[in-house]
């Protein structure tokens, strides 16, 4: 594809300079597990968050199956979240032996919907746990009336957010604890896997720190069982290296996204929703659209990468039919059969972007 949904190698290219010594003075540390790159990155990304905390392990899904332990989520319990959203979401919540509730989403926003979540709360409900779908916040203060009012914990996946902000307060600081992911293509993304949970919370901390370490604080004394899940040494120096460089590039997202939206409005398409819950990140410019095959082929013609994010809702999946077999969600189910996600990234250029928005609007 001449346009491909990200470049790594030119963001990779772009940083080498930089990369390649701080990696080989890794290398030569040998320092690998929980090193010194680790914990100065969670030093600097709880910096970043503003909050007291930031928890490193080894994927965002891990990520948020650390959230859950440490708010002591567990068998028997409810956690509310959105069908339209990455299985691992929800696969968090089952490995704590809790069932994940689906309610529909906005229309608008594509991230939960607050009246809904309302009415799914029932006794045996103990959180809610919002995705800032494709960088877009979901409505946290609504959210945070709610779950404080009804004493529930707010876990948010914020693998597709990080430098989304709402209130002044970054995504992630919003809630009892945030989990983010940097898988490569994500907005702030390393070589391989790594995630992070950020947290106000100094026991919830504690207890994610011993949980990702085997159930250790101290070696060879285990107060719990645990996983291993620790963030790479070498990855912590790749996200060291770029996250001085987050908020530029997500401004250049955020230019690339109003310039998409600005060539669409007026058309038949209807670009993503932008309004004043927060400030969105774009991790991806998404579309809805009617005959999204026909734009698809029209894309790929050119030498333009597209892509479906997501095409089958949770409540949908083979994996939760016997538990959903009744669940309607039908803004879900519509938003999935129309929506496309087109290339988005910071290197991405302006004449890119409008090269891109005349294919669909010639494909229409
Ligand atoms: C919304 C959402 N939640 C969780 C995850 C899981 O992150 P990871 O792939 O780092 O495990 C992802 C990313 O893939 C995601 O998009």
């Amino acid at each position: 594809m001449q346009i491909p949904m990200v470049n790594l190698k030119q963001q990779y290219l772009d940083l080498r300079d930089e990369l390649d010594p701080a990696f080989m003075s890794a290398l030569e540390s040998t320092c690998y597990i929980l090193g010194p790159n680790v914990q100065a990155l969670e030093q600097e990304v709880a910096a970043y968050c503003g909050v007291r905390h930031a928890i490193s392990c080894a994927s965002g899904t891990d990520a948020l199956h650390l959230a859950l332990v440490g708010a002591g989520i567990g068998a028997g319990d409810e956690v509310i979240t959105t069908p339209f959203t990455f299985i691992a979401t929800a696969e968090a919540i089952a490995y704590v032996g809790a069932t994940p509730v689906f309610v529909d989403i906005d229309p608008a926003t594509f991230n939960l919907s607050i009246d809904l979540v309302e009415q799914a709360i029932t006794e045996r409900t103990k959180a809610v746990m919002p995705v800032h779908l494709f960088g877009q916040p979901a409505d946290m203060m609504a959210l945070k009336a709610l779950c404080d009012n009804r004493g529930l914990a707010l876990i948010e996946d914020c693998a597709q957010s990080f430098g989304a902000e709402v209130g002044g307060k970054k995504s992630g600081a919003l809630g009892l604890a945030g989990a983010f992911s940097f898988f490569p293509s994500k907005n702030l993304g390393c070589f391989g896997d790594g995630g992070m949970v950020v947290t106000n919370d100094d026991e919830i901390a504690r207890k994610m720190r011993v949980f990702r370490n085997h159930g250790s604080e101290k070696q060879y004394h285990h107060s719990m069982i645990g996983v291993n899940s620790r963030l790479d040494e070498l990855q912590a120096v790749v996200l060291r290296v770029k996250l001085p460089r987050i908020d530029e590039y997500n401004r250049l997202r955020r230019r690339n996204a109003h310039r998409y939206t600005e060539l669409f409005t007026g058309t038949a398409i209807t670009p993503p929703f932008e309004d004043g819950l927060g400030l969105h990140v774009y991790h991806q410019y998404c579309i809805l659209l009617d005959d999204r095959a026909a734009v698809q082929k029209a894309l790929a013609d050119a030498q333009i990468a597209s892509a479906i994010y997501y095409p089958i809702p949770l409540h949908k999946q083979e994996v939760f039919a016997a538990q959903c077999r009744d669940l309607k969600c039908p803004v879900s189910e519509e938003v999935a059969s129309r929506v496309l996600a087109l290339p988005m990234f910071p290197e991405l250029s302006l004449e890119q972007v409008e090269r891109i928005a005349h294919t669909v609007l010639e494909a229409l």
